[in-house]
């Protein structure tokens, strides 16, 4: 019995299953503690012991429902040849890539030898989890990966890639294509690997008008889904585009996907309005109440305990959790969902 696997297949619970985005990290003392022993922090994901240790700390100190293996969207840039650093306290650097010539950089395929420890990690991982906690598996999808990998870095309106999609529409495609391929081809090995469920990351669908939500976000991700389901038809699957707004239900028709992870800023108390019955939803407490705690995140459980009552949800935060936040915060939270 897996609580968080049942839910995805669309039956309600009368407590919801719970995990957090980026629920390994900095804010837990044994996660600092460890990443101290790895040169940086790829050479971190690429560890196989260290990415299963980071991956289970979380489960052991807090018994989640599902763990997320511990890697990072940036392997696939990585995994195309594209340099990737992360420079301590300065978040990923990438050899920008602002015209179509600087793409040719690119490997036309996968390096599956440089993913490979993230697969013996996932194979580590679900070895060592208890049967009830689910596994997932996770990649970026194109429009956020290309975000990073046209700017070199991380912008704060992604206008790097904007502008090079706008100028560029021909080279960007084959971008996209080069990432729907990857992305199918990583997803397909995590679930060879023990990956039981997926969720695809479009952080920076937001920014995306109509018509290039539809074309850079929509569009891959229901290839990504179209291709993965061809290899595992059943594996369930869950996107986060964040920040779309009112453009979530357009988003689920066209992706198929099984599950849609709801930011911060989505009105939940809408979401029987806003979703087709039975569309299972993931979300979205802000990661900035868990770090103030106190009565104003016991009233934001509430409301979403209240407005997901009854339907299939899983308890989660609308966007990654801030190195800041208080563990007693997070023990007082797991309270409060599992009543
Ligand atoms: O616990 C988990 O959720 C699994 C691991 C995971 C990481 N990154 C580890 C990580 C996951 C699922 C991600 C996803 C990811 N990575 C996203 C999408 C989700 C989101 O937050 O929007 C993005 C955009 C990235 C790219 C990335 N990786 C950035 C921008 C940064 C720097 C900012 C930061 O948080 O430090 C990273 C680094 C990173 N990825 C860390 C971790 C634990 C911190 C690095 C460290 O420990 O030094």
């Amino acid at each position: 019995m897996k609580p968080f696997l049942d839910v995805l297949a669309g039956k309600a619970a009368a407590r919801p299953p719970i995990w957090l985005m980026r629920q390994a990290g900095r804010y837990l003392p044994e996660y600092r503690a460890i990443r101290s022993q790895a040169r940086d922090f790829l050479h971190f994901c690429y560890s196989p012991e260290l990415a299963i240790e980071a991956t289970m700390q979380p489960i052991r100190r807090f018994g989640f429902d599902a763990a997320i293996i511990f890697s990072d969207i940036l392997v696939i840039p990585d995994a195309l040849g594209q340099g990737v650093r992360f420079a301590e306290g300065e978040g990923p650097r990438l050899e920008a890539m602002e015209t179509p010539e600087a793409l040719k950089r690119l490997s036309g395929v996968l390096d599956r030898d440089k993913l490979g420890p993230v697969y013996e990690a996932l194979r580590g991982v679900r070895a060592a989890l208890p049967a009830e906690v689910a596994l997932i598996g996770f990649c970026g999808a194109p429009w956020t990966l290309a975000t990073y990998m046209i700017g070199g870095k991380g912008t704060p309106d992604q206008a790097p890639a904007r502008h090079f999609a706008y100028q560029h529409p021909e080279a960007f495609q084959r971008l996209m294509d080069l990432l729907v391929t990857a992305c199918v081809e990583h997803l397909s090995l995590q679930v060879d690997a023990g990956a039981e469920a997926l969720q695809i990351f479009d952080s920076w669908a937001g920014n995306l008008p109509e018509g290039e939500l539809r074309r850079w976000s929509e569009t891959p991700i229901a290839r990504i889904i179209g291709g993965v389901k061809a290899h595992h038809p059943s594996v369930p699957i869950i996107a986060f585009p964040r920040g779309i707004a009112g453009g979530f239900r357009r988003f689920v028709s066209e992706t198929k996907c099984d599950a849609i992870s709801l930011d911060t800023a989505c009105a939940i108390s809408d979401i029987r309005q806003q979703f087709p019955a039975g569309m299972v939803t993931q979300g979205n407490l802000d990661p900035l109440v868990l770090i103030n705690g106190g009565s104003a995140l016991d009233g934001a459980i509430d409301h979403i305990l209240e407005s997901t009552a009854g339907l299939p949800h899983v308890f989660n935060l609308g966007h990654g959790i801030l190195p800041p936040t208080p563990i007693a915060h997070v023990e007082a939270m797991l309270r409060r969902v599992r009543g």
